[in-house]
């Protein structure tokens, strides 16, 4: 099938590449000319495992190319993704900005092409978008005289950092339709992702919309309970280790999405969490759980700096930390409402020096901090003279690093591990002071 995806940030140039793998001809289009030009040339602008790879294959095969050129994009094709960024905005909405401007360019781009049977023309939104947007989509479309196009919902459930994976054998298929016919087209474009028995499920636009915010919200409702849960452990002495290993064995509960750490980031649930109260508000509902999930969160971004200021009597001036992962998670370069940078904010306000390391985000906290801080190739470079080691993202280099020699590195033996990756009883033994999240220190 001949397809446009319109945005090549993260989700647009995942859905553009994966779709351009599985045979379709695919052009993505953005109106970044510098962005575009880096993609012919083989580069791509951010850092996902297998991205650059895969884009490199298909743009070499003819399969997958890019333009600024959105009109002649549209035009060529029989299916568009609309997947531009869908900000927050200064009261908590997502800002829809992009979505109404691609909306109206498709509108003019199509005006002028006939007609035909039901599904020739899909126009489908990928971003993510408040319950309303598709029907707000159609609209645009009808007032340019493209009313004949179809409109589709098709929310993405990527994770970064696995998001090829993600594309590759997704869980489900969400597509919200108003006519059969533009399903089975949708049917056919996921069929080569859905071959052992992945569930393509359809419903309506606005049941489709709200499929995305309910399962993000519910993923940061799981993350916000395990916290609060990991914070009382600590004040009664429990090991919310043990403990959430005894709640998992409860099918009905289940041991993904409740790892405790130092609040959730990135550019998705923050984001979506906050649209979903706005949707809440806006319909005279306040969701009141979902203000609690929020409300914890941003507590939880302040639970390192206060295990620290506690060990440290409220004075760190003066003392030196070196911090382990600086992006919202591993194995992505975002630090997108990042833990690391409530807590780099807090230290350096403190007076204390920092010395920092992550394996991918660095260059992307150095652009906001500058000299600020000291920035280390390796974890060890990091430790070397530090009064303490504070992990903020759980990397896979970190999980088995040479302790004796840390020892030797650090000033005093004392690790703040937001992420609960080591074994409270080894790092005893081990002769450090070992705090951890919800783990009794
Ligand atoms: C999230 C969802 O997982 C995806 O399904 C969704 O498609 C995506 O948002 C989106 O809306 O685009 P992502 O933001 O890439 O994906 O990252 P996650 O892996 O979900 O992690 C989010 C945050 O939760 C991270 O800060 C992570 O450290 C934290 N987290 C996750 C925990 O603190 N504990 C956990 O048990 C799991």
């Amino acid at each position: 099938m001949k397809i446009a995806v319109i945005g090549t940030g993260y989700v647009g140039l995942v859905t553009g590449t994966c779709l351009a793998e599985s045979g379709n001809d695919v052009v993505c289009v953005d109106n970044n000319a510098q962005k575009v030009a880096t993609l012919n040339a083989g580069g791509i602008p951010i850092y996902e495992p297998g991205l650059e790879e895969l884009v490199k294959k298909n743009h070499r095969d003819g399969r997958l190319t890019f333009t600024t050129d959105l009109a002649k994009a549209v035009r060529a094709a029989r299916i568009v993704f609309i997947a531009v960024g869908t900000p927050q905005s200064d009261e908590g909405d997502a800002d829809l900005t992009a979505v109404w401007a691609v909306s109206n360019a498709i509108g003019d781009a199509l005006r002028d092409v006939p007609p035909g049977p039901p599904g020739s023309r899909i126009v489908i939104v990928k971003s993510t978008v408040p319950v309303g947007t598709n029907r707000g989509v159609a609209e645009r479309l009808n007032a340019k005289g493209a009313g004949h196009v179809d409109t589709a919902s098709n929310p993405e459930f990527l994770k970064e950092g696995a998001a090829i994976n993600d594309f590759m054998k997704p869980d489900r298929v969400v597509v919200g339709v108003r006519r059969p016919e533009v399903a089975e087209v949708l049917r056919e474009l996921y069929n080569p992702f859905l071959r052992t028995e992945r569930p393509f499920i359809v419903m309506s636009p606005e049941s489709s919309e709200m499929t995305k915010y309910a399962a993000n919200a519910m993923l940061a409702t799981k993350i916000s309970f395990i916290n609060e849960m990991a914070n009382l452990c600590d004040r009664v002495g429990a090991d919310i280790n043990d403990v959430r290993k005894g709640m998992g064995h409860d099918q009905r509960i289940g041991f993904q999405f409740l790892f405790p750490g130092p609040g959730y980031g990135g550019s998705c649930f923050p984001k979506d969490v906050q649209a979903i109260i706005a949707m809440g508000r806006h319909t005279n509902l306040p969701l009141k759980l979902m203000e609690s999930v929020d409300l914890v969160n941003d507590d939880q971004k302040q639970v390192l700096g206060q295990k620290i200021r506690f060990h440290f009597q409220n004075d760190v001036k003066g003392k030196t930390f070196a911090i382990w992962g600086l992006a919202f998670k591993p194995q992505t370069d975002d630090i997108r409402e990042a833990p690391a940078l409530v807590l780099i904010d807090e230290l350096l306000a403190a007076g204390a020096k920092l010395r920092v390391h992550d394996p991918e985000a660095t260059a992307n906290v150095r652009a906001i901090y500058g000299d600020k801080l000291t920035y280390c190739d390796g974890p060890y470079g990091a430790v070397e003279g530090a009064d303490a080691l504070v992990i903020v993202t759980e990397w896979k280099t970190f999980q088995n690093p040479d302790f004796e020699m840390m020892k030797k590195l650090l000033t005093t033996p004392l690790i703040f591990d937001g992420r609960n990756i080591y074994d409270t009883k080894v790092m005893q033994n081990l002769g450090y002071t070992y705090y951890a999240i919800g783990r009794g220190k």
